[in-house]
């Protein structure tokens, strides 16, 4: 693997989930890989579980971490050919090539706008860094991705499972604040790519980008959607038509206990309580989100790992 900065970045799911699985039953056996090896990790947005558990990855293969929250860093330009003389201090290109010179790896986390959809689309700041840096490049959650989550809930899902195929559904839920597509649409990603049978819900007008939905069905109705549910992934977003909008904040569409059955629940965390699902749900024993934010240590081994090995 030369980079991570989505899925498809993963040659075989199945067998990479494996050897994740495998890195989290002895995560020490790799100590010696990362060593004279360090991992960057910038922050242009917050983080608790990516900030902690990527550097807890590189750690357990043995690597160096510098972290870096942008907020304290210059002010950087995007854009190319702009007169910086305004709010910017430092172009992409020059502040790319100088953290490569101190990284082996860098790792980025950018939220979109939620105001502009085509430079969030366009994921200027992920791509700005593959284009610029002479280092791999790990996507920490994107403008519209987040695959380290995605890698992580596979484990999740493939450690927890009954069934060859079980039914997951992908459901909205509310939230007080407009939030992005990533988690959704790496979900979506992920559910191309695992025998699973998959259902959408959410109110209309929160239809995901069509690109990444393809031809997997929404189910309006989120009753029926949940019926024989085996996972249900709870996750609110923003409208992606009309961009950026919060259009519902129906509490209806809360999980509860009794929405959930004898279903698993899952979220990618931080989740507010009584707001997207109630206590009863994330108190109760059908809840994996805890055992989710674990396995994203392991993702993300995994992946640091499988870059490592192209360096050595
Ligand atoms: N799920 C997730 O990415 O958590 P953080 O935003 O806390 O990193």
């Amino acid at each position: 693997m030369k980079k991570y900065t989505s899925l498809n970045d993963i040659k075989n799911l199945s067998d990479t989930v494996q050897k994740a699985i495998q890195l989290k039953e002895n995560p020490y056996q790799f100590t010696d890989l990362g060593q004279h090896k360090t991992l960057v990790l910038l922050f242009f947005n917050a983080s608790l579980r990516t900030r902690l558990s990527t550097e807890k990855a590189a750690k357990n293969l043995g690597m160096e971490v510098s972290v870096l929250n942008i907020t304290n860093a210059w002010n950087m330009e995007f854009e190319d050919g702009t007169v910086m003389n305004l709010s910017t201090s430092e172009h992409i290109k020059e502040a790319a090539m100088v953290i490569s010179q101190y990284a082996d790896m860098i790792a980025v986390r950018a939220f979109p706008t939620l105001k502009d959809k085509e430079k969030d689309t366009s994921e200027i700041v992920l791509n700005s860094f593959i284009k610029y840096a002479t280092v791999p490049v790990i996507n920490m959650e994107s403008a519209t991705d987040h695959p380290l989550q995605a890698l992580a809930d596979a484990i999740t899902i493939t450690e927890t499972k009954k069934v060859d195929k079980p039914k997951v559904v992908l459901s909205w839920a509310p939230h007080p604040k407009a939030l992005p597509h990533s988690v959704a649409n790496a979900f979506v990603h992920l559910m191309h790519n695992m025998d699973v049978e998959f259902v959408i819900t959410h109110p209309k007008g929160y239809e995901l980008d069509s690109e990444i939905t393809k031809h997997f069905p929404v189910e309006y109705n989120q009753e029926k959607a949940f019926e024989n549910a085996d996972f249900i992934y709870a996750k609110n977003w923003s409208s992606f038509n009309d961009y950026g909008k919060i259009l519902n904040e129906d509490p209806n569409w809360m999980i509860t206990k009794e929405k959930l059955g004898n279903a698993k629940f899952m979220h990618c965390l931080p989740i507010r309580r009584n707001v997207v699902a109630e206590d009863a749900v994330l108190d109760g024993e059908n809840s994996l989100v805890i055992e989710q934010a674990n396995n994203r240590t392991f993702a993300a081994q995994i992946v640091l790992k499988e870059i490592l090995k192209t360096m050595s």
